[in-house]
């Protein structure tokens, strides 16, 4: 079907040139389908559970388009990651030609984010998504289209949850909301489609052919039975990325530990450097910029600089949100060759990778040992080989090391069917948390009207209802018992911790950590050691070599503990996780200390991203805190606020006025104190004298400047004023 068809399903003859503009002159078989199934009449929901790269978020752009302009109101298109949000803001840019106003919204959870008022179309994350919705923005009424991208990941243990609970509050809030949910393929995406009372669509055609291999001693056999000799190797997956570069094609490679892609692109780096394949003076350039993420680059930034040097990068959660956009975007213009990258990069992104090779099928989980991966999951990472936008064909390959294992890759996952997707609603903490949003939103007000609720959600669909019954029923008794719930609605403690998006059993520690500080000593160790308790902030693993350290620190902080250690003997578990709680304590210590990134690096075994998303939970958390703390009327909280400002910079704390001054950060500021200490010095001082310190330069001079006013800015502005007066 030709795109210009689209006037006769009534989409706008400017909606179609903006469709053709983005090169896309007619539809696929899935996008056809879903078209004569009436999904421009607006009148049923649709889940489309089609293979990967053929074009579900098309369909989702039409829905969003023919919906805005026909009924009105907001659409959300919920991702599930930021990276992939910010591909489909620039996808759905493309309409702003329209009047329409696209936003994307990923950050801050405790705000109901009024501005998005004024924006048609907004992308978000489950979890903001989850947040907005549960501060009630007069806008939220107004959404009456949502588009949820991988609604398999309802599947996933940590953050399916949000995905189905958000969904069904979505539908609950507006009941004339037109759904499309996008999918991998699936076992049991007709039950997916009842859930939501929506039009399937299934289908295997994907519209470039994707090869799906098998590695055996040098050799590729395909599903198709054709095979491909490649030079033999102990390394395969370093033997099979190189030979499609020198085939001029790129190759993406997943490997299971952020480690294994580090030690990949460096070895990588090497067979391509001097090659007279790769670029090497635009690869320097890129380099440079991976470099200058950070004031000071870390071990971990010279390592992916000099990686891009060669022409291979790694991609990994440890790495900083910059330095993954600047290696996606180098990879993306052909000039990174070969990438490295954990499975996170696995969902939904369009890349220019011919070859992908999954060098493994297992990962390691402490409690299990090696577990397989599902179908799924290894379809998606396979799936981002040959793109329409990139490729005429992909090759997706797996490494086996024996007969026995390639006969077994082969049924297992080439010729396999991906598995069933189930609710991991029933999660307590997950319930639990739901719940208690279910009642501070006000749509329930007793077990009835929250069994009501959650019959809506996918696990009320896939369970029996008695057994949903007796979890909530124990749910609700815990959250009144705690002082959540009264009377069947939310205390003000109860609605605080809904908007604060945390664990109603973090809001008790914290809770619990300032009623003791009012009676205790306490010190910054107090109040980091009370946040590492709780279940959003990632605790550090503790190593062997680490015991030594954690109790020498927690026998000297023994006084300023908020919460008694569990006893070594009694409760053996308990004591190792107290210690995993005081390695992480120690680590914001440290941080808060100004020790350099790359002494943190290594003392910790963290890498840049890591310290990052800390940092982050633990700004929330003790902003949290505070808001608790203040709810409750306790007047030794001082400390709280100033702390949050320590943790969220990593400072001492006479830098913190310095941090206040955009574009300085904990080394910059340490830098201007040690040549002005106060703010008041900083203002007499020439923008000659600012620019001569270490790391500051001429151009972030004259911001300051600008922001602190003192003399020289004076100057400035009388003679703008000045010649302002001339102009006219
Ligand atoms: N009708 C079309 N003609 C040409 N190209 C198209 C068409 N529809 C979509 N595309 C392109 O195909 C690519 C893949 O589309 P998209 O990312 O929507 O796939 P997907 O089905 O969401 O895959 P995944 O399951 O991996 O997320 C995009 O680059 C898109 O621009
Ligand atoms: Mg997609």
């Amino acid at each position: 079907m030709k795109v210009e068809e689209l006037y006769n399903y009534g989409m706008p003859e400017k909606a179609i040139e903006i469709i053709k503009k983005k090169g896309i002159n007619e539809f696929f078989p899935p996008q056809e389908e879903a078209l004569r199934k009436g999904l421009l009449n607006l009148e049923k929901n649709f889940v489309i559970a089609v293979p990967t790269a053929s074009g579900k978020t098309l369909i989702g752009e039409m829905l969003i388009i023919k919906n805005l302009i026909d009924r009105g109101g907001k659409a959300l298109y919920i991702v599930p990651l930021k990276a992939l949000g910010a591909e489909k803001f620039d996808e759905l840019k493309a309409y702003e030609t329209l009047g329409l106003k696209v936003a994307l919204t990923t950050g801050d959870y405790d705000t109901g984010a009024r501005w998005l008022e004024g924006y048609d179309i907004i992308i978000t994350t489950s979890e903001k998504a989850d947040s907005l919705i549960r501060h009630r923005p007069s806008w939220i009424s107004k959404v009456s289209c949502v588009v949820a991208d991988e609604i398999h990941l309802i599947n996933d243990a940590s953050r399916g949850a949000t995905l189905e609970v958000t969904i069904a509050r979505l539908l609950h809030i507006n009941k004339n909301l037109r759904l499309l949910a996008l999918s991998a393929t699936v076992g049991n995406a007709r039950e997916v489609a009842d859930w939501l009372d929506a039009e399937l669509i299934t289908s295997d055609w994907r519209p470039v052919e994707l090869k799906e291999g098998i590695y055996l001693d040098g050799k590729i056999i395909f599903s198709n039975s054709s095979s491909l000799e490649i030079e033999n190797s102990d390394e395969p997956a370093l033997a099979l990325a190189l030979d499609t570069v020198n085939r001029e094609g790129q190759s993406l490679v997943f490997i299971n530990t952020r480690r294994g892609t580090e030690s990949f692109a460096v070895k990588a780096a090497k067979k391509l450097k001097g090659s007279g394949i790769i670029e090497e003076k635009l690869l320097k350039e890129i380099a440079q910029e991976i470099l200058h993420v950070l004031p000071e680059p870390t071990k971990i930034c010279r390592k992916l600089a000099k990686t891009v040097e060669g022409g291979s990068a790694f991609h990994h959660a440890g790495l900083e949100t910059e330095q993954k956009k600047i290696v996606e975007s180098a990879y993306k213009k052909n000039l990174i060759k070969i990438l490295s990258a954990t499975p996170t990069l696995a969902a939904g992104v369009n890349l220019p990778a011919r070859r992908v090779v999954v060098r493994e099928y297992r990962r390691y989980d402490s409690n299990y040992g090696y577990v397989e991966l599902p179908v799924m999951e290894i379809k998606q990472m396979l799936g981002r080989a040959g793109r329409p936008k990139y490729d005429s064909f992909g090759e997706a390959i797996l490494i086996a090391r024996s007969d026995e294992e390639k006969d077994f890759l082969l049924d297992n996952y080439i010729l396999a069917e991906p598995e069933n997707i189930y609710s991991k609603l029933a999660i307590e903490s997950s319930l639990r948390t739901h719940t208690l949003a279910t009642f501070a939103m006000g749509y329930a007000s007793n077990t009835e009207e929250l069994l009501d609720f959650f019959s809506k959600t996918f696990f009320g669909y896939q369970q029996e209802s008695y057994a949903l019954e007796a979890l909530l029923d124990k749910i609700v008794k815990f959250l009144t018992e705690k002082g959540f719930l009264e009377n069947g609605s939310a205390t003000e403690f109860g609605k605080r911790t809904s908007e604060l998006y945390i664990d109603p059993m973090s809001a008790l520690i914290l809770k619990n950590a300032i009623e003791v500080s009012q009676e205790k000593p306490s010190s910054e160790f107090s109040f980091l050691h009370a946040i590492t308790k709780t279940s959003e902030l990632n605790k550090l693993y503790l190593r062997k070599k680490d015991y030594d350290m954690c109790i020498a620190a927690a026998g000297e902080m023994e006084d300023f503990l908020l919460f008694p250690p569990p006893s070594q003997y009694s409760d053996p578990w308990g004591y190792e996780d107290f210690l995993s709680e005081i390695k992480t304590t120690l680590f914001f210590m440290d941080w808060i200390k100004e020790r350099n990134e790359d002494f943190l690096l290594t003392k910790y075994n963290l890498a840049p991203g890591d310290i990052r998303s800390r940092v982050e939970t633990a700004d929330w958390l003790l902003y949290s805190m505070d808001v608790i703390a203040r709810l409750f009327g306790f007047t030794k909280i001082g400390e709280i606020s100033e702390l949050r400002l320590r943790v969220k910079h990593g400072i001492g704390e006479e830098l913190i006025p310095f941090v206040r001054i955009k574009g300085i950060g904990r080394v910059r500021a340490r830098k201007l104190y040690n040549r002005f200490k106060t703010i008041e010095e900083i203002k007499k001082a020439s923008i000659k004298e600012i620019a001569s310190v270490v790391l500051i330069g001429n151009k972030l001079a004259q911001s300051i400047k600008a922001q602190l006013g003192g003399e020289e800015e004076e100057v400035k502005i009388t003679k703008m004023k000045q010649s302002t007066l001339t102009g006219f």
